[in-house]
């Protein structure tokens, strides 16, 4: 292992050999953190090529076991984000592209650093359980059409450890560990076709076009090397995505959207993804098509009854949908007040993340416990007017000692203008 550190730490190519031996000890625990964590840091600044990032791709997806759909009629296409604040995607994606008809397979991670997971979000619902077996996983798409599993102990168990370790390590925005580590998930779950959301800006692990698309056109050329169908949503994350950031806020905004009461930019990217896995799945002729059968779904309460379905096959409460107001929900509040009038020209994603952790909402180090009613209700966006002393947020947390941490983040988030600002489109490019 100190060979292999030395020769990526002075930027030299790592063989098959090489990248296969550390993988195995990653899974075998005979390679301590330490050393991981060493190898994590050379990799990050001097990064790997086409070559090593596939031959590490491959040896993530062969760390554990591989699910096996072939037997459910259709392409099974899978949705991944690259991560951001606020992201409650697929919450709202998976059951509604399930209604359109299309199996929804779906292995989901944890929050990574200052951004959210999936399965820390639905955990929110009592009993959901995340942690199925794989036979168990493949029946419950064969039966509901969607299932969504967190990263059990044998699928892609390397990509477990590789993420928690990245997590607290500050190794997590580098190509090669995000391609390697999304693509093998996505593999592993058995998907023909994948649609990436790339998020893009200070809330995102990519932060300028130029690596969004670099990364997004060697994901496309994995996908190819593997004979997967990969497209590349390249969506904004300069501000949070909707108006709520921290895991139960999360899954109530994600409730009203599969009402049709989502906000804008949720609704649109649902939509914009949803419209290229049901291209991909040759449900439909064309985006426009897709997306219009998407929002017939979201209108007419199909998605809803779906996302029901799901929540009570994996043994979550499904009052909660009914009755939001049984999630978790911090027993403290404090209301963020603006400092000044004028319209918000900036909302940083990235220190409301930062924010949400401090609130408790994130993890600080591996062994973290969050908690699940913590968070941020945003209630102005940019582009928004607002006066001083006008509410700009309301922040939840289990103790009143968290806020003054996360108001410092809040007061770095905003920045005011006197003119009109208009907000970036939620979509930028599609590859
Ligand atoms: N999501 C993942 O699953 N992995 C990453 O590396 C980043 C986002």
């Amino acid at each position: 292992m100190f060979d292999i550190i030395k020769k990526k730490r002075d930027g030299l190519e790592l063989s098959q050999e090489e990248i296969q031996l550390l993988i195995d000890g990653l899974v075998a625990g005979t390679i301590p953190d330490y050393q991981i964590s060493a190898f994590l840091m050379a990799l990050y600044f001097r990064g790997m090529n086409d070559v090593e990032t596939a031959y590490l791709t491959s040896a993530v997806l062969q760390s554990g076991e591989q699910i096996d759909l072939s037997d459910i009629e259709g392409v099974i296409v899978d949705k991944h984000s690259t991560g951001g604040v606020g992201d409650k995607t697929t919450i709202v994606l998976a059951p509604l592209v399930a209604a359109a008809g299309v199996p929804v397979a779906k292995m989901s991670g944890r929050g990574l650093g200052h951004t959210g997971g999936t399965i820390d979000k639905l955990e929110s619902f009592d009993g959901f359980d995340v942690d199925i077996s794989i036979p168990d996983f493949i029946q419950k798409v064969k039966t509901h059409q969607v299932a969504l599993c967190g990263q059990s102990a044998n699928l892609v168990p390397a990509d477990k450890k590789l993420y928690a370790l990245r997590d607290v390590t500050a190794t997590i925005n580098n190509r090669a560990l995000i391609t390697s580590s999304i693509m093998s998930k996505k593999l592993a779950c058995g998907a023909d076709a994948i649609v990436i959301d790339m998020k893009l800006g200070n809330g995102a692990f990519i932060q300028t076009l130029e690596k969004a698309e670099d990364l997004g056109q060697m994901m496309i050329r994995i996908g190819q090397k593997m004979n997967r169908q990969v497209a590349i949503i390249i969506s904004a994350m300069d501000q949070p995505l909707g108006f709520s950031v921290g895991n139960a806020l999360e899954v109530k905004e994600a409730i009203e959207t599969l009402k049709g009461n989502g906000p804008d930019d949720l609704v649109e990217l649902c939509l914009v993804l949803g419209a290229n896995m049901l291209l991909f799945a040759n449900k439909v002729k064309s985006l426009e098509e897709g997306k219009e059968t998407l929002q017939q779904l979201l209108d007419n309460g199909t998605a809803l009854q779906k996302f029901k379905e799901l929540i009570q096959s994996q043994g979550g409460d499904i009052t909660m949908v009914d009755q939001p107001n049984l999630l978790p929900c911090s027993s403290h509040s404090y209301t963020y007040n603006s400092p000044q009038s004028g319209y918000i020209s900036q909302l940083s994603a990235f220190e409301i993340g930062r924010a949400s952790v401090a609130l408790g909402a994130g993890r600080i180090t591996k062994k973290s416990k969050i908690d699940l009613g913590a968070g941020i209700l945003l209630k102005k966006k940019i582009g928004d007017r607002v006066e001083a002393g006008e509410p700009l947020a309301i922040l939840y947390a289990a103790n009143q000692a968290c806020f003054e941490k996360a108001t410092s983040y809040l007061d770095l988030a905003y920045d005011f203008s006197d003119n009109k600002v208009t907000a970036s489109p939620i979509i930028i490019k599609t590859l």
